[in-house]
Protein backbone atom coordinates (compact mmCIF):
# COMPACT_ATOMS: atom_id res chain seq x y z
CA UNK A 1 0.00 0.00 0.00
CA UNK A 2 1.72 3.34 -1.24
CA UNK A 3 -1.27 5.55 -0.11
CA UNK A 4 -3.53 7.47 -2.47
CA UNK A 5 -0.73 10.97 -2.82
CA UNK A 6 2.73 11.88 -2.59
CA UNK A 7 4.25 11.49 0.83
CA UNK A 8 7.15 12.92 2.10
CA UNK A 9 10.52 11.00 2.82
CA UNK A 10 13.28 10.65 3.86
CA UNK A 11 16.36 9.17 2.33
CA UNK A 12 19.07 7.92 4.37
CA UNK A 13 22.67 7.36 2.71
CA UNK A 14 25.97 5.71 3.61
CA UNK A 15 25.06 7.02 7.48
CA UNK A 16 27.14 5.74 9.75
CA UNK A 17 28.57 6.75 13.80
CA UNK A 18 30.62 5.28 16.76
CA UNK A 19 30.71 5.97 19.92
CA UNK A 20 33.93 4.86 21.46
CA UNK A 21 35.31 3.42 18.22
CA UNK A 22 32.42 1.01 18.21
CA UNK A 23 30.34 1.39 15.04
CA UNK A 24 26.85 1.49 15.92
CA UNK A 25 24.83 2.71 13.04
CA UNK A 26 26.04 1.99 9.03
CA UNK A 27 23.37 2.21 6.58
CA UNK A 28 23.70 2.40 3.15
CA UNK A 29 20.07 2.65 1.93
CA UNK A 30 16.99 3.32 3.29
CA UNK A 31 13.89 5.62 2.32
CA UNK A 32 11.49 6.28 4.34
CA UNK A 33 7.88 7.47 4.08
CA UNK A 34 7.36 5.19 0.87
CA UNK A 35 4.38 3.61 3.12
CA UNK A 36 2.08 5.34 5.48
CA UNK A 37 3.35 3.59 8.43
CA UNK A 38 7.27 1.82 8.77
CA UNK A 39 7.95 -0.84 11.70
CA UNK A 40 11.22 -0.73 12.65
CA UNK A 41 12.40 -3.69 14.21
CA UNK A 42 15.67 -5.02 15.86
CA UNK A 43 17.31 -6.26 19.11
CA UNK A 44 18.08 -3.65 21.96
CA UNK A 45 21.51 -2.09 20.76
CA UNK A 46 20.77 -2.37 17.23
CA UNK A 47 20.83 1.07 16.93
CA UNK A 48 17.26 2.22 15.91
CA UNK A 49 17.08 5.12 18.50
CA UNK A 50 20.52 6.18 17.12
CA UNK A 51 19.80 6.30 13.54
CA UNK A 52 16.44 8.86 14.58
CA UNK A 53 18.55 10.82 16.53
CA UNK A 54 20.87 10.98 13.58
CA UNK A 55 17.57 11.76 10.89
CA UNK A 56 16.69 14.58 13.74
CA UNK A 57 20.19 15.42 13.98
CA UNK A 58 20.20 15.79 17.26
CA UNK A 59 23.58 13.89 17.52
CA UNK A 60 26.30 14.54 14.92
CA UNK A 61 26.59 11.70 11.63
CA UNK A 62 30.17 10.59 10.98
CA UNK A 63 29.60 9.98 7.20
CA UNK A 64 26.45 9.64 4.58
CA UNK A 65 23.53 12.43 4.13
CA UNK A 66 20.03 12.11 5.36
CA UNK A 67 17.64 14.26 2.56
CA UNK A 68 14.26 15.30 2.88
CA UNK A 69 11.83 15.09 -0.11
CA UNK A 70 8.17 17.10 0.06
CA UNK A 71 6.06 16.30 -3.02
CA UNK A 72 6.76 19.33 -5.41
CA UNK A 73 9.60 20.90 -3.31
CA UNK A 74 12.96 20.72 -3.46
CA UNK A 75 14.50 18.61 -1.65
CA UNK A 76 16.40 19.34 1.85
CA UNK A 77 19.89 17.78 3.65
CA UNK A 78 18.32 16.98 6.69
CA UNK A 79 21.75 16.76 8.13
CA UNK A 80 22.66 20.01 7.74
CA UNK A 81 20.00 21.45 9.26
CA UNK A 82 19.53 22.40 12.66
CA UNK A 83 17.21 20.22 14.99
CA UNK A 84 15.51 23.16 16.33
CA UNK A 85 14.23 23.45 12.40
CA UNK A 86 13.33 20.29 11.80
CA UNK A 87 9.89 20.46 12.98
CA UNK A 88 9.48 23.89 10.55
CA UNK A 89 9.82 21.29 7.96
CA UNK A 90 7.50 18.91 9.19
CA UNK A 91 9.64 16.43 10.49
CA UNK A 92 9.01 15.39 14.24
CA UNK A 93 10.17 12.77 16.34
CA UNK A 94 8.71 11.85 19.70
CA UNK A 95 11.03 12.90 22.83
CA UNK A 96 9.65 10.36 25.38
CA UNK A 97 10.12 12.52 28.54
CA UNK A 98 9.09 16.09 28.75
CA UNK A 99 11.68 17.68 31.49
CA UNK A 100 11.58 21.27 31.04
CA UNK A 101 8.07 22.01 31.65
CA UNK A 102 7.41 20.67 34.76
CA UNK A 103 6.30 23.76 36.69
CA UNK A 104 3.89 24.28 33.71
CA UNK A 105 0.06 22.93 33.76
CA UNK A 106 -0.99 20.13 31.03
CA UNK A 107 -2.07 22.58 29.16
CA UNK A 108 0.31 25.19 29.07
CA UNK A 109 3.33 22.62 28.06
CA UNK A 110 1.35 21.36 25.27
CA UNK A 111 0.69 24.84 24.40
CA UNK A 112 4.01 25.66 24.84
CA UNK A 113 5.58 22.91 22.91
CA UNK A 114 3.44 23.84 20.07
CA UNK A 115 4.57 27.45 19.58
CA UNK A 116 7.53 26.92 19.94
CA UNK A 117 7.94 24.65 17.26
CA UNK A 118 5.48 26.54 14.93
CA UNK A 119 7.03 30.06 15.70
CA UNK A 120 9.93 31.86 15.94
CA UNK A 121 8.78 34.12 19.23
CA UNK A 122 7.04 31.42 21.28
CA UNK A 123 5.95 33.62 24.19
CA UNK A 124 4.92 36.27 21.86
CA UNK A 125 2.76 33.59 20.09
CA UNK A 126 1.76 32.23 23.27
CA UNK A 127 0.49 35.87 23.97
CA UNK A 128 -1.84 36.11 21.44
CA UNK A 129 -4.78 35.13 22.39
CA UNK A 130 -6.41 33.94 19.05
CA UNK A 131 -3.43 31.91 18.10
CA UNK A 132 -3.58 30.46 21.52
CA UNK A 133 -7.24 29.93 21.57
CA UNK A 134 -6.93 27.92 18.25
CA UNK A 135 -4.15 25.85 19.55
CA UNK A 136 -6.13 25.61 23.10
CA UNK A 137 -8.68 23.73 20.88
CA UNK A 138 -7.13 21.30 19.31
CA UNK A 139 -4.92 20.55 22.33
CA UNK A 140 -7.85 19.96 24.60
CA UNK A 141 -9.53 17.99 21.94
CA UNK A 142 -6.20 15.79 22.12
CA UNK A 143 -6.62 15.62 25.66
CA UNK A 144 -9.68 14.48 26.20
CA UNK A 145 -9.20 11.77 24.09
CA UNK A 146 -6.21 10.59 25.81
CA UNK A 147 -8.61 10.72 29.25
CA UNK A 148 -6.74 13.45 30.89
CA UNK A 149 -9.20 14.64 33.70
CA UNK A 150 -7.65 17.92 34.47
CA UNK A 151 -5.30 20.26 31.75
CA UNK A 152 -4.90 22.69 34.31
CA UNK A 153 -2.91 20.19 36.64
CA UNK A 154 0.55 20.26 37.02
CA UNK A 155 1.04 16.55 38.06
CA UNK A 156 2.60 14.19 35.28
CA UNK A 157 3.13 10.41 36.22
CA UNK A 158 5.10 8.97 33.77
CA UNK A 159 2.43 7.43 31.06
CA UNK A 160 0.81 10.81 31.25
CA UNK A 161 4.24 12.43 30.07
CA UNK A 162 4.46 10.22 27.05
CA UNK A 163 0.81 11.21 26.36
CA UNK A 164 1.45 14.62 26.53
CA UNK A 165 4.52 14.39 24.35
CA UNK A 166 2.32 12.23 22.21
CA UNK A 167 -0.21 15.19 21.83
CA UNK A 168 2.42 17.59 20.95
CA UNK A 169 3.81 15.13 17.78
CA UNK A 170 0.03 15.12 16.91
CA UNK A 171 -0.46 19.16 17.77
CA UNK A 172 2.56 19.90 15.32
CA UNK A 173 0.79 17.89 12.47
CA UNK A 174 3.99 16.65 10.75
CA UNK A 175 4.91 15.19 7.70
CA UNK A 176 6.75 12.58 8.95
CA UNK A 177 6.93 11.07 12.18
CA UNK A 178 9.18 9.43 13.99
CA UNK A 179 7.82 7.11 17.33
CA UNK A 180 10.40 5.81 19.29
CA UNK A 181 8.12 3.34 21.60
CA UNK A 182 5.42 5.78 22.10
CA UNK A 183 3.40 2.67 23.72
CA UNK A 184 5.69 1.59 26.46
CA UNK A 185 4.70 1.75 30.11
CA UNK A 186 1.18 3.01 28.57
CA UNK A 187 -2.16 0.97 29.90
CA UNK A 188 -3.98 -1.50 27.15
CA UNK A 189 -6.51 1.22 26.59
CA UNK A 190 -4.04 3.95 25.67
CA UNK A 191 -2.16 1.78 23.71
CA UNK A 192 -5.36 1.25 21.49
CA UNK A 193 -5.65 5.29 21.53
CA UNK A 194 -2.52 5.91 20.13
CA UNK A 195 -2.55 3.36 17.48
CA UNK A 196 -5.75 4.73 16.63
CA UNK A 197 -4.25 8.21 16.41
CA UNK A 198 -1.58 6.97 14.28
CA UNK A 199 -3.82 5.28 11.91
CA UNK A 200 -5.75 8.43 11.27
CA UNK A 201 -1.95 10.75 10.73
CA UNK A 202 -0.80 7.99 8.32
CA UNK A 203 -4.48 8.37 6.41
CA UNK A 204 -4.04 11.98 6.59
CA UNK A 205 -0.74 11.60 5.23
CA UNK A 206 1.53 11.85 7.38
CA UNK A 207 4.40 9.66 6.95
CA UNK A 208 4.82 7.66 10.17
CA UNK A 209 7.99 5.50 11.41
CA UNK A 210 7.80 3.56 14.70
CA UNK A 211 10.09 1.61 16.62
CA UNK A 212 8.21 -0.79 19.25
CA UNK A 213 8.99 -3.19 21.43
CA UNK A 214 5.29 -4.62 21.63
CA UNK A 215 5.60 -6.66 18.43
CA UNK A 216 1.40 -6.57 18.71
CA UNK A 217 1.36 -3.33 17.62
CA UNK A 218 4.11 -3.71 15.19
CA UNK A 219 2.01 -6.10 13.03
CA UNK A 220 -1.07 -4.35 13.95
CA UNK A 221 -0.01 -1.02 12.54
CA UNK A 222 2.52 -1.17 10.11
CA UNK A 223 2.64 -1.26 6.37
CA UNK A 224 6.18 -2.25 6.01
CA UNK A 225 9.16 -3.28 8.56
CA UNK A 226 12.33 -2.57 8.28
CA UNK A 227 14.53 -5.07 10.43
CA UNK A 228 17.94 -3.57 11.95
CA UNK A 229 20.63 -5.81 13.62
CA UNK A 230 24.36 -4.33 14.72
CA UNK A 231 23.89 -1.10 13.30
CA UNK A 232 22.66 -2.15 9.47
CA UNK A 233 19.18 -2.53 7.38
CA UNK A 234 19.51 -6.86 7.04
CA UNK A 235 15.93 -6.69 5.18
CA UNK A 236 12.69 -4.85 4.66
CA UNK A 237 9.24 -6.05 3.81
CA UNK A 238 5.45 -6.87 4.95
CA UNK A 239 4.88 -7.50 8.63
CA UNK A 240 3.92 -10.78 7.49
CA UNK A 241 7.10 -11.52 5.55
CA UNK A 242 9.09 -10.21 8.24
CA UNK A 243 7.43 -12.28 10.80
CA UNK A 244 7.79 -15.18 9.16
CA UNK A 245 11.66 -14.99 8.33
CA UNK A 246 14.20 -17.50 10.23
CA UNK A 247 16.84 -14.95 10.75
CA UNK A 248 14.32 -12.61 12.44
CA UNK A 249 12.59 -15.33 14.63
CA UNK A 250 16.28 -16.47 15.69
CA UNK A 251 17.75 -13.57 16.27
CA UNK A 252 15.13 -11.69 17.58
CA UNK A 253 11.74 -13.15 17.94
CA UNK A 254 13.22 -16.29 19.46
CA UNK A 255 11.72 -20.11 19.12
CA UNK A 256 7.78 -19.86 19.71
CA UNK A 257 6.91 -16.36 19.38
CA UNK A 258 7.02 -15.79 15.79
N1 LIG B 1 25.34 8.34 23.66
C1 LIG B 1 25.88 7.14 23.56
N2 LIG B 1 27.15 6.90 23.97
C2 LIG B 1 27.70 5.68 23.87
N3 LIG B 1 27.09 4.61 23.34
C3 LIG B 1 25.82 4.79 22.92
C4 LIG B 1 25.16 6.05 23.00
N4 LIG B 1 23.90 5.91 22.48
C5 LIG B 1 23.79 4.63 22.10
N5 LIG B 1 24.93 3.95 22.35
C6 LIG B 1 25.18 2.54 22.02
O1 LIG B 1 24.87 2.37 20.66
C7 LIG B 1 24.24 1.11 20.44
C8 LIG B 1 22.90 1.33 19.77
O2 LIG B 1 22.02 1.93 20.70
P1 LIG B 1 20.55 2.35 20.35
O3 LIG B 1 20.57 3.15 19.12
O4 LIG B 1 19.99 2.99 21.57
O5 LIG B 1 19.89 0.95 20.08
P2 LIG B 1 18.34 0.53 20.04
O6 LIG B 1 17.52 1.76 20.07
O7 LIG B 1 18.19 -0.27 18.78
O8 LIG B 1 18.13 -0.35 21.25
C9 LIG B 1 24.14 0.44 21.80
O9 LIG B 1 25.20 -0.45 21.94
C10 LIG B 1 24.28 1.59 22.77
O10 LIG B 1 24.83 1.17 23.96
MG1 LIG C 1 16.04 2.42 21.42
Amino acid sequence: MTGDFPRTQIRVRDVTKSFSGRVVVDVDELELGVVPVEGLLGPNGAGKTTLMRLIMHSIPLEGGTVTLSRPGQREVLLSATRTSQMAGLGVVKSTQVITDFEHLTILDSALLAVTEARYERPFAAAADRAVRKRHEDEIRYWLDYFGFDDPLAVALSGGEKKLLDIVRCLLLEPAVLLLDEPTAGLSEGHTERVKAAVRQLASAGTSVVIVEHDLDVIWDLCDEVIFMAEGKVLMKGDPATIRANPTVVESYLGAGSA
